[in-house]
């Protein structure tokens, strides 16, 4: 996120004495991707970021995987799991994983704890609810909508703030998590063709100061979990600059590309991660040409598996299946998939789709997770054919 940022109470010289109001010296801390060759911070903490009193285990939710076979595409119907007093990080359900990237859902009134994860970068995208996101960086407000891009290692806290539950849908990656490329100049500003820019981003603006002692931190990492207990509130940073940091990014404010004919779903994404990418579908004016066809077309995904979670609004190309808001439909590769019957002749001279999905497609296949299997309709893979095994 090569994007600067500075917050807070930091000295004129980086790597110089930053001394606090009783003349002691704040601990500056560089926070860096791929060690110290890509984008970094520095933060200046009152205590020790590496001080630690003791190390326990944090036993994990279920991660277990199971290959999606016999192969076929899956209607995953996430309103239907079941969540008790969840929070939304221990309280997050595996729906969809694989090497690179795991995807669970969760609906939670809970404040979680403090947590780190290690592993990656999340991006976890707020389908209902308001929170706010408490970091070491400093503490942003969330809700319907946003995505909450949270960098590897980053301590924070989920607080769940408004009336209805907060249903969260957590892209864990096991890498970073950015903007695409393509989108950037070579210098890493937004170019005038990408769909949104850095005046959508937001991220922290004054640093968030916390007291404590012996606070425990959860950390995800890759060798399962861990609770360190610190003996000062991670929350102890004055000041930082850098251009790593958590931000929020609305989905309203992704500025659709629309054409005479059907546009690629390289138009609609928003982020990429390694061997995945993140895309989504707004409500948007549609293909205008005078013999357009508005959904897509059929479309053999040869070296992805597709995941779309639908979040609002009617899905034009799904009508018929059952899906609907709360639904995934994974869309394996080595089988083909498009529009249900009937979609295609229902689709002419619309002018504008009122849809709202949040995608994500690997590189690599991907397994279900315990809430994957608990949520599969188990008919879906049948909505083209109208017909299943005979019984
Ligand atoms: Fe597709």
């Amino acid at each position: 996120m090569a994007f600067y940022r500075q917050v807070g109470s930091i000295p004129p010289k980086r790597h110089t004495q930053h001394r606090r109001p009783d003349g002691g010296l704040y601990a500056e801390e560089l926070v860096g991707e791929e060690g110290f060759s890509s984008d970094s911070s520095l933060l200046y903490h009152r205590g020790i970021p590496s001080a630690i009193v003791d190390a326990r285990p944090w036993t994990l939710p279920d991660q277990s995987l199971t290959p999606n076979a016999p192969l076929v595409p899956r209607h995953l119907r996430l309103h239907d799991l079941d969540f008790k007093e969840a929070d939304p990080v221990t309280g997050r359900r595996l729906v969809l994983g694989n090497a690179d990237v795991r995807i669970s859902y969760a609906v939670s009134t809970e404040i979680s704890p403090y947590y780190r994860n290690a592993i990656g970068d999340e991006c976890v995208y707020v389908e209902r609810g308001d929170a706010t996101v408490e970091t070491v960086f400093g503490a942003l407000t969330v809700g319907r909508g946003d995505y909450v891009i949270i960098p590897r290692m980053t301590a924070h806290r989920w607080i769940p703030t408004g009336a209805e539950p907060l249903r969260t849908y957590a892209i864990e990656a096991s890498s970073h998590i950015a903007p695409p490329a393509r989108y950037l100049s070579r210098f890493g500003q937004f170019l005038e063709h990408a769909p949104y820019c850095e005046r959508d981003l937001r991220g922290p603006v004054e640093p968030l100061l916390a007291e404590g002692s012996d606070v425990e931190v959860y950390v995800k990492h890759r060798g399962g979990g861990t609770i360190h207990v610190v003996p000062e509130h991670p929350f102890d940073v004055v000041g930082w600059d850098g251009c790593l940091y958590p931000y929020a990014f609305n989905i309203a404010d992704f500025e659709p590309i629309t054409g005479r004919v059907h546009q690629p779903p390289p138009v609609h994404q928003v982020f990429a991660g390694q061997n995945f990418v993140i895309c989504n579908f707004v409500p948007r004016k549609v293909d205008y040409h005078p013999l357009a066809v508005p959904v897509p077309y059929y479309h053999s995904n040869v070296d992805s598996d597709e995941v779309m979670f639908y979040v609002d609004g009617d899905y034009e190309a799904r009508k018929g299946s059952g899906i609907g808001k709360g639904s995934i439909s994974l869309h394996p590769g080595g089988h083909s998939h498009g529009p249900q019957p009937g979609a295609v002749e229902r689709s002419l001279g619309v002018e504008f789709f009122d849809e709202t999905a949040v995608m994500v497609d690997t590189f690599r296949p991907l397994d279900l997770g315990e809430a994957g299997l608990a949520s599969d309709d188990g008919r879906y893979a049948w909505s083209w054919s109208g017909r299943g095994p005979a019984a």
